[in-house]
Order: C-alpha cells, then structure tokens, then sequence
C-alpha cells in the first residue's frame, strides 16, 4: 500500500530537515489548516445546516455579510486565538486588527485572511474558499496594531488557501514552491496530492469580469481585444474564458492548468485601485502564483512589492502564466 504524505509529515520536513520554517510557524499553519476543515464541513451541509443566506450585517467595507463570512470568521479566530503562535490577526470581515487577548501567550507572527472568498456564490452552491497570509511581526513591537500589518507582500512567510468544491483542497506556500493536498473525507486528514505545482508559462485561457469591460482603460481593452480576436488576430490563436467568481477557484483553475487572471482597475469608480484586498487576497495569491513559477502585477508593479498604506487597500491584479502577464503588465507601460 502507497501512504501518502501528510501536511504534518510535510511540514515537519520543511522544518527539521531544510530548517526553512520554524515549529511555530509549522503549528500556526497546522491550525488554519484545522479551522479550513471546520469552515469546509460547515460549507459542506448547505442548507441542511442552516448556513446559507445573509446576516443581516455589512462589513467594514460596506458590503452585506453572508452568515458563512461571519462563520468562517469566527472559526478562524477561535481556532488561532490560543495557539501561542501569533500576536494579532486581521481579516477582511473586522474593521481592524484583532490582538491575542492577554489570557494567551502571544508569539511572532501576524495572521490575515479572507474567511469565505466568493461569497456571492454561497447559496448558489458553487465553489467558494479561505485565503491566508501570514507575516512575521516586526522587532521589538509590543503593542500590535494595524500598522504592523502594513508589509509589502515580499514579507510573508506563508500563504495558502483551501477551496471547498466537488473536493476539498489545500494550496500552500512557506516559500520553497508550492503544494497542494487534499482532505480525506473519511479520515479527516490533509493528504499530499500535489508536490511542486508549477503553472505552465503559456496558455490559451483567460478570466475576467467582462461584465465591466464598458469601464476597462485602454491597456486592459487594447489586450482582452487581442485575445477575442483569436486565431486571425494578432496572437494567432484561440483564446477561451471562464469566470467563476470566486477568486480561489479562478486562480486554482489558473495554479492547475495556467491562465491568466485580471481584475483590473476600472473607471466605474476611478479613485479605488482595483476590488480585490491587497493584504489578504492578492498578496497570498500572488505568493502562490510566483512560487509557482508564474508572474503577478498591478499592471504596473510586481504585487508583493507594493507598500500598503490601509489594512483594507484595494489594488488591480493580474496573475497567472508568465508570459501573459508580462504582455498585459507591458501594455500598461506604454
Ligand atoms: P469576497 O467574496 O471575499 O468579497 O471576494 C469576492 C471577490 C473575488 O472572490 C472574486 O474574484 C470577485 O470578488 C468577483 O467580483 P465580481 O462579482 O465583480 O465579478
Ligand atoms: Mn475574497
Ligand atoms: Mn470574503
């Protein structure tokens, strides 16, 4: 019988035999991993559950709380509150960040998540997910806040994210390429499905809101145009698209077999620099993707090294296969 690898037995290779992680940050890993599994059976019994539907709430940034976000929430903050690991954490569903209360030891490291991505997709039963980022926190800090999570994306130290769809499945970087396991149902373990997933550099498939394009600038609409012009125009081939909306399952599609994902800024609401949050959507994402081997920019910059200046900033993204990424990000420059 072949045994697989667990994420423990994983992990604990990363620590003890490339010493590229320390125990601590095995175990925090470990612990969101945990809480993945809780949010994945909560998500899993839909409405048998009680789960699906709003909360009656908004976040921080006015947008109306499913009660699977203020689960997921809860039960990451639960779950890493007492591990003695961490000093704060920050999420996309609290308006600022969340330090260990004094009753627990508090460690080196700052957590940041999106506790449900893809929310919009709950209750029409389609692949949503957790996105994770952690950061070390900097010396000689004694009271966190906000601030100390303000480090551009070069900084972390790990990332991952777990997708609840037809399986269950966890993505993660600790900076040494990238893994992915899967959940064994039965035995309610992280089995290593996938060691050093690399994203192919080419490819012919792309998402994208097209929904927006009315708003694209002229960079974004200069290269969905050569695209859609396919095998005549000036790329020569046939490109295809896909859009979930989910953000995990679309860049999990993109980590599986390539492509390109753009969620670019746009002139509907010129003053914000894109939708998604930098600090725990793109960053990790694009942690992942480059640990992939592919490429992940704001159109202008490589993502991980833009300075934050909110815990809730925004910034366009565009991530995936390296090359086009490079062709979209040279656009901008011109
Ligand atoms: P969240 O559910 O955490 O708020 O994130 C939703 C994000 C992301 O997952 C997805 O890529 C994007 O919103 C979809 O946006 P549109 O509905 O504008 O397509
Ligand atoms: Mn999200
Ligand atoms: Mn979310």
């Amino acid at each position: 019988m072949t045994s697989r690898i667990s994420l423990t037995q994983y992990l604990v290779e990363k620590q003890r035999e490339k010493g590229l992680i320390p125990a601590e940050l095995r175990l925090l890993v470990e612990v969101v991993a945990r809480a993945c599994k809780r949010i994945s059976i909560a998500v899993s019994k839909g409405a048998l559950g009680g789960v699906l539907g709003d909360a009656g709430t908004n976040n921080v940034q006015g947008e109306p709380q499913k009660k699977l976000d203020v689960i997921a929430n809860e039960t990451l903050l639960e779950a890493n509150e007492w591990g003695g690991n961490l000093a704060a954490m920050a999420s996309e569903e609290m308006d600022h960040s969340y330090t260990i209360p004094n009753r627990y030891p508090k460690g080196e490291f700052l957590l940041l998540f999106d506790p449900l991505d893809g929310s919009s997709n709950i209750d029409v039963n389609i692949s949503v997910g957790t996105i994770f980022s952690v950061l070390r926190l900097p010396e000689s800090v004694v009271d966190v806040s906000d601030e100390h999570f303000l480090q551009p994306g070069v900084k972390q130290v790990a990332a991952g994210y777990a997708i609840y769809g037809p399986a269950t499945m966890l993505v993660l970087t600790v900076g040494d390429g990238v893994a992915a396991f899967t959940l064994d149902r039965e035995t309610g373990s992280w089995s290593l499905t996938e060691d050093q997933l690399r994203i192919p550099e080419q490819t012919k498939e792309f998402a994208i809101n097209s929904s927006n394009s009315r708003h694209w600038q002229p960079p974004v609409r200069r290269y969905i145009d050569e695209l859609l012009a396919g095998r005549e125009g000036p790329r020569g081939k046939d490109f295809n698209m896909r859009w979930v909306a989910s953000m995990v399952a679309d860049v999990h599609r993109v980590m599986s077999r390539g492509g390109i994902f753009m969620y670019p800024r746009d002139n509907r609401e010129p003053e914000k620099p894109g939708k998604l949050r930098l600090l725990y959507e793109a960053n990790p994402m694009s942690f992942l993707v480059e640990q992939a081997g592919g490429a992940a920019t704001n159109g202008l910059q490589r993502i991980m090294e833009v300075q934050p200046t909110k815990l809730h900033e925004r910034v366009a993204v565009f991530l995936g296969s390296r090359e086009e990424v490079e062709r979209v990000t040279s656009y901008h420059r011109d």
